[in-house]
């Protein structure tokens, strides 16, 4: 897979580090808004090349964008590689609105193009042995899950937070795919939604780089709290919140007949499962079972080039949790429940791998 990068930002950091580890995936141009930061990114890499974003999505050599741009750009840059008849990997959020996700997943349809949605992180170690011991039976049936992420706020360390801030951030957009993803891949399809919000605070002050000290305005909610009802029935509660100091609450939980799994942080590709078996005593940690190990950012990229259309970290994904996510916000400006319109397969498990296959 020959990839162009658009967008060199501060994840770009960390694709950058990961592709000499993806055997199949070669980056070979990038693009920003910024060209100063194309040309950085750039700096030092044989056989990659700063171009402009028009040039990079005409680009012969490219056969897949990666957009690493802001979530209000995603559907734009997106449009435009399919309509150049490029394959697609985005970073989460899919988009901002469920209507223009949609528009996305139609185009590569018609063009015949491959696309992909981050997080990829539950393609890691952390979540996949989790799903393993789910998927052997290992808490008997499940019947419940909690999913808790709360922070003070991004723009106490990103430079240029203002995106967390408005429409398509928020705890819900920017940290809920690394969470509502992972509850799909274990517990399946979401079904309907119940949500209720708040945005107490109409400025956040940002806290390092260049416009430290610098108001910004808040125009999406901040703390945001859901049920998801999951096809299988199960009840996830979700609190995501960019209005609180701390939690000592397992990222996710969760609950079955005959234990409770603690799931680890879903926004690392790593980290310790454990369980509380109902006639066993205390926490017991489980050994690695499952997903890519040692994996970074941009394993979602390796598992395209791989299998092609049974990719994981599908586009058909990340729209599903699109639609979860701005449904639980619409449930909270309405005050009802959303039944989802979509529905999705759990992405086949991924087998326990040092080395990406
Ligand atoms: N920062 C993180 O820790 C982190 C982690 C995981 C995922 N993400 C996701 O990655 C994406 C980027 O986040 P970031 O923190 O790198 O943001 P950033 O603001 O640091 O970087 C985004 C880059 O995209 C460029 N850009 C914006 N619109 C563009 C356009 N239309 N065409 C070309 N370039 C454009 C900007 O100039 C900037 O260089 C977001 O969707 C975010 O949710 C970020």
């Amino acid at each position: 897979m020959k990839v162009g990068m658009i967008g060199c930002g501060v994840i770009s950091q960390q694709y950058l580090a990961s592709f000499e580890q993806l055997p199949d995936v070669q980056l070979v141009a990038v693009a920003d808004l910024d060209p100063a930061r194309a040309e950085a990114a750039a700096e030092g890499r044989a056989g990659v090349r700063a171009l402009t974003v028009d040039e990079l999505l005409t680009d012969a050599e490219v056969d897949t964008v990666l957009n690493l741009t802001i979530p209000a750009a995603h559907a734009d840059i997106d449009l435009r590689a399919i309509a150049a008849g490029k394959h697609v990997y985005s970073e989460k959020p899919f988009a901002v609105t469920t209507q223009e996700g949609a528009e996305v997943l139609v185009a590569a349809q018609q063009a015949g193009v491959l696309v992909g949605s981050a997080p990829d992180t539950v393609l890691g170690t952390g979540t996949q042995t989790a799903r393993a011991a789910l998927d052997q039976g290992l808490i008997g049936a499940p019947t419940a899950a909690t999913a808790t992420m709360v922070t003070p706020g991004h723009e106490r360390w990103h430079p240029h937070p203002d995106f967390y801030y408005v429409p398509g951030g928020g705890p819900l957009l920017d940290m809920g795919p690394y969470y509502i993803h992972a509850l799909v891949t274990l517990l399946g399809p979401v079904s309907a939604v119940i949500g209720a919000a708040s945005r107490p605070r109409p400025e956040r002050t940002i806290g390092s780089g260049p416009r430290a000290g610098e108001s910004i305005p808040v125009s999406t909610d901040t703390h945001v709290t859901g049920v998801l009802v999951h096809e299988s029935g199960v009840l996830s509660t979700l609190v995501m919140s960019f209005e609180a100091v701390a939690t000592s609450a397992h990222p996710i939980e969760i609950h079955g007949t005959e234990g409770t799994l603690a799931v680890p942080d879903p926004n690392h590709f790593d980290g310790e499962v454990t369980v509380r078996r109902l006639a066993g005593e205390g926490w017991e940690p489980l050994p690695v079972t499952g997903g890519y190990g040692e994996a970074g950012r941009g394993i979602g990229l390796q598992d395209m080039a791989v299998r092609g259309p049974e990719l994981r970290a599908g586009g058909e994904l990340g729209q599903h949790v699109l639609e979860v996510m701005n449904a639980v916000l619409e449930s909270s400006r309405s005050g009802t429940r959303i039944e989802i319109a979509s529905t999705i397969a759990r992405p086949e498990a991924v087998e326990h791998q040092e080395v990406p296959a």
